[in-house]
């Protein structure tokens, strides 16, 4: 059995359906469902014995030791986060608490419970850590890729967190031996993205009659990633990666945001024409620049491609494809996350205490 943290956001929900469709070994799946959590990306999966949905905080370490104690947990997949680079620039404080402090206290939780196992399980014992490429901070257009042993230079509240989170994974191997893996991955995009980042924000403005926003010139270059290539990349590292080790994850796919947007009007300018005739791209609107923003990452994924075989699957234009064609088939799972929806059903199954 494994734990996954954060397991009812973006990339958690697609790893946990993509886990329980892989294989039959068991989820606990921890999570606060703040905002970001949504159970409804899990009613695939509702009523299935393998999934252990618990509500909790991973700042509290009693709660993680119990779940450690009571369930036969094996590994640990951490993915909980505060995730938005935006709301890290009006607001440090959660990235801070659950970015930080939950990863410490996490490790912690962890430490001690691996430290009591017999030495077959000790071995076996797995640490995983999801990161982010924005710890190593911004490219020029000359410079190459991010390697493992680039030097870390985050440069938002958001990637400084996730870099602090990363340093202390690091340092429980180094002091104590924990058999941790940190995986540091690009941009993803897909299924059940939160509409306050770029591409489903785009997807659902385009629809709604809205603005797309692009954030100055719209030259700055993410490495785009569909979502279920990374949960099979988290699987492989998983499965074969070596304790201590970090792997970059990412497809090879630098695009300038406005190429990205550009890119998404043209899918839904030929799945779901405007009745007027006219294009999504009109809709196109420039707007002040983030403070801060990062020009370009890239990441180079030779090391993980090389070591344990993985490679993604999609490319940019058949998950960009994918993932439109996923939104248009699924207004009620936006409409629901627009107006709320998502929270009161949240509040009526757990009472209202997340953020
Ligand atoms: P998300 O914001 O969509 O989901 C985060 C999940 O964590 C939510 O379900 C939320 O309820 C939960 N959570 C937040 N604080 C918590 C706490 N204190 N205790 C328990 N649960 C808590 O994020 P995401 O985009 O799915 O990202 C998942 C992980 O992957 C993060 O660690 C992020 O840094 C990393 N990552 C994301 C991307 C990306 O493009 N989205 C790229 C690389 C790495
Ligand atoms: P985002 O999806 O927030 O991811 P990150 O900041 O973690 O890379 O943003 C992706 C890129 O798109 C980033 O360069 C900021 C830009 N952006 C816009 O131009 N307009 C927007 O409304 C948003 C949310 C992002």
């Amino acid at each position: 059995m494994i734990l996954v943290t954060g397991g009812a956001g973006f990339i958690g929900s697609n790893f946990v359906l993509d886990w329980l469709a892989a294989g039959n070994e068991p989820i606990v799946n921890l999570d606060v469902l703040t905002y970001a959590g949504n159970l409804q990306n899990l009613e695939a999966i509702a009523g299935d014995g393998r999934h252990i949905f618990v509500r909790g905080d991973i700042c509290d370490g009693d709660l993680i030791a119990t779940l450690l104690r009571e369930h036969p947990i094996r590994a640990i997949v951490h993915f909980a986060a505060e995730s938005h680079v935006d709301r890290s620039i009006h607001g440090p404080e959660d990235f801070i608490q659950t970015n930080i402090v939950g990863t410490f206290r996490l490790l912690e939780a962890a430490r001690g419970h691996w430290a009591a196992l017999s030495s077959d399980a000790k071995s076996a014992f797995r640490f995983l850590h999801v990161s982010t490429d924005e710890v190593y901070g911004s490219l020029s257009p000359s410079d190459p890729p991010f390697a493992e042993t680039n030097q870390y230079q985050p440069n938002s509240p958001y990637s400084a967190s996730k870099a602090a989170a990363d340093h202390l994974v690091r340092s429980y191997h180094h002091t104590y031996g924990l058999p941790v893996l940190t995986t540091n991955c690009s941009n993803n995009y897909g299924p059940f993205h939160f509409p306050e980042k770029l591409i489903p924000l785009c997807i659902h403005n385009a629809l709604a009659g809205k603005p797309l926003p692009i954030y100055g010139d719209g030259m700055q270059i993410r490495d785009w990633l569909y979502v279920k290539d990374h949960t099979a990349a988290v699987r492989r590292v998983l499965e074969a990666g070596t304790p201590g080790e970090t792997y970059n994850i990412g497809g090879w796919n630098e695009k300038p945001n406005i190429d990205v947007v550009k890119t998404l009007c043209r899918i839904l300018d030929e799945e779901h024409p405007k009745a007027d005739g006219t294009s999504y791209a009109d809709q196109i609107t420039f707007v002040k620049d983030r403070p801060g923003h990062d020009r370009r990452y890239a990441i180079d994924a030779r090391k993980i491609e090389a070591a344990l075989g993985w490679k993604p699957v999609e490319t940019f234009e058949t998950g960009i494809r994918k993932t439109v064609r996923w939104y248009l088939d699924h207004q009620e799972w936006v409409a629901n996350v627009a107006s709320g929806g998502y929270r009161d059903w949240i509040n009526t199954h757990y009472g209202a205490t997340s953020t």
